[in-house]
């Protein structure tokens, strides 16, 4: 048994604002059968300490960043958490992130490394005694991990997943003494990042290994384009750097046992989920494609270029039907569409997300870069054909409908370059033909359902990468 310590901000069920929670919450259960046993590091917000059984603490300190803190080790969800009960930086209303004026909390570069130090200390054997072999951390929330092990002189390998690179967790160089950083680790080739302290490169320096969750963002983080101005970090790091794509959790998002929709197993059953959800929505009956969306609304999913294109879509008798929340102007974009085939509902809704996948035609994700993108993967399981932009994990997972794939009727979804309004634009007007041809249709949805989105493959090379790092630290 190799022992992972898995350090998150988020993790579903319990604390969640995107796919990583997703990860976070499916990577323990998926590795349990590759001889991995993952505990999961989280935050003490107060969704996690509600849901939490069993409980012990199994740590203390008096002043951690400004108040007294604990570690408590217990369960809730099926998982086996370590939780940093720290009521001074975690008991808040709001968001895990954002306070009520939309902006990160200030304190946020110390709300992360405690979660990081905390780490530390349970790789060096301080804290219980469950003592990790490896340590994965995930995004900057957990960036400074890699740093704060090395700096303690600890030989426990380390991970950093890169799900999103545009988060890098950036404070002022004055933070540092505070941050337990020294000042000689604050040069270019190792925590600073154009005049202030990045977490993310932290981990990005520091970590034994890198990955990010896809093959294709891999390549694109290397680049200009998509590095976010940490390119060169990467290839500097390149024959340490993976893409392992990743799955979904099948026992949470599954057609035939989705518990939030009337199940089947066959794109036949789809209908009777699309009426029940133009009912809920208000929809009418249409001739053309239920499209759905479900995303943060963000500049990096693409959404604004949804508003430009949209008439196309409407104007071949398509719905739109779209859940999200995020950038007030998005949502406000949205918000201002009267037209009764679109259906606009601004929040978070886990059941609301469940019922848009089951009951829509297509799903559509036309993001700028995405590293991986889940919901296309529940799109492809739930027969619910994908149209997606060419970048990152979506350039992955999506067979694109072009003349060779439907004259070999392996297609699963739609994908569209560059990404520009008048791209997405005739891409719906071909998902609009295709949905025309009921027998090549219903042949994607089948070709979609079929192809496998589980995390056997990658658990394997989770799995895989883990011993092969710990055997070289031994
Ligand atoms: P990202 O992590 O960049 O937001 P992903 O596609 O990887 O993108 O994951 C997004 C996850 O968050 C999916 O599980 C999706 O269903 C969920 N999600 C996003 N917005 C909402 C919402 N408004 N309501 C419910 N679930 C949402
Ligand atoms: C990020 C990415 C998304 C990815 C998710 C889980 O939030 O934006 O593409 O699927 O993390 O790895």
């Amino acid at each position: 048994m190799t022992r992972v310590l898995s350090v998150t901000s988020e993790c579903a069920p319990l604390v969640k604002t995107g796919g990583l929670a997703d990860v976070a919450g499916a990577l323990p259960g998926a590795l349990a059968g590759e001889g991995v046993e993952m505990r999961t590091l989280l935050p003490g917000y107060p969704a996690v300490l509600g849901a939490l059984k069993d409980g012990q603490a199994i740590g203390a300190s008096e002043d951690l960043f400004g108040g007294p803190a604990r570690l408590i080790a217990g369960r809730a969800e099926g998982l086996d958490l370590l939780v940093l009960d720290a009521p001074h930086l975690y008991d808040r209303a709001q968001g895990i992130y954002l306070g009520p004026d939309g902006k990160d909390w200030p304190d946020n570069p110390e709300r992360f490394a405690a979660l990081c130090q905390c780490a530390a200390q349970l790789a060096a054997g301080r804290l219980g005694d469950w003592r990790p072999d490896l340590v994965h951390c995930h995004d900057w929330q957990a960036g400074l991990a890699p740093y704060y092990l090395r700096r303690d002189g600890l030989r426990t390998p380390s991970v950093l997943t890169i799900h999103n690179i545009a988060f890098q967790g950036l404070a002022p160089m004055a933070r540092a003494d505070d941050l337990g950083i020294a000042a000689s680790d604050l040069t270019a080739d190792k925590l600073e990042y154009w005049g202030q302290i990045s977490a993310l490169k932290a981990g990005l320096v520091h970590a034994d290994h890198l990955t990010t969750v896809s093959p294709t963002y891999a390549r694109d983080l290397m680049t200009p384009e998509f590095g976010m101005g940490l390119d060169g970090v990467l290839r500097d790091r390149r024959d340490r750097l993976s893409g392992i794509l990743n799955g979904i959790d099948l026992s949470v998002w599954s057609p035939g046992t989705d518990p939030h929709i009337r199940p089947y197993t066959t794109p036949r059953g789809k209908a009777v989920n699309r009426s029940a959800l133009r009912a809920e929505l208000g929809l009418p009956e249409a001739s053309g494609p239920l499209c759905v969306v479900v995303s943060r609304l963000t500049g990096q999913k693409g959404l604004d270029l949804l508003l430009d294109a949209l008439p196309v879509l409407l104007g071949r008798g398509g719905q739109l039907a779209l859940l999200g929340s995020g950038d007030p102007a998005l949502e406000a974009g949205f918000a201002a569409i009267e037209h009764p085939d679109v259906a606009v509902r601004i929040g978070y809704d886990e059941a609301l997300s469940h019922r848009m996948i089951a009951g829509g035609d297509a799903v559509l994700v036309p993001s700028r870069f995405e590293p991986c993108g889940l919901t296309q993967l529940y799109g492809l399981r739930y027969g619910t054909v994908p149209l997606v932009a060419l970048t990152g994990g979506l350039a992955d997972t999506v067979i694109p409908a072009t003349p060779a794939t439907m004259a070999r009727q392996v297609a699963t979804g739609l994908q569209f370059h560059p990404v520009t309004a008048d791209a997405l634009a005739n891409a719906l007007a071909h998902l609009c033909d295709l949905f025309e041809h009921p027998k090549l249709w219903s042949k994607m949805q089948r070709n979609a359902m079929a192809h496998p989105v589980d995390w056997a493959p990658s658990a394997a090379a989770y799995a895989a990468l883990y011993e092969t790092l710990v055997a070289a630290a031994r």
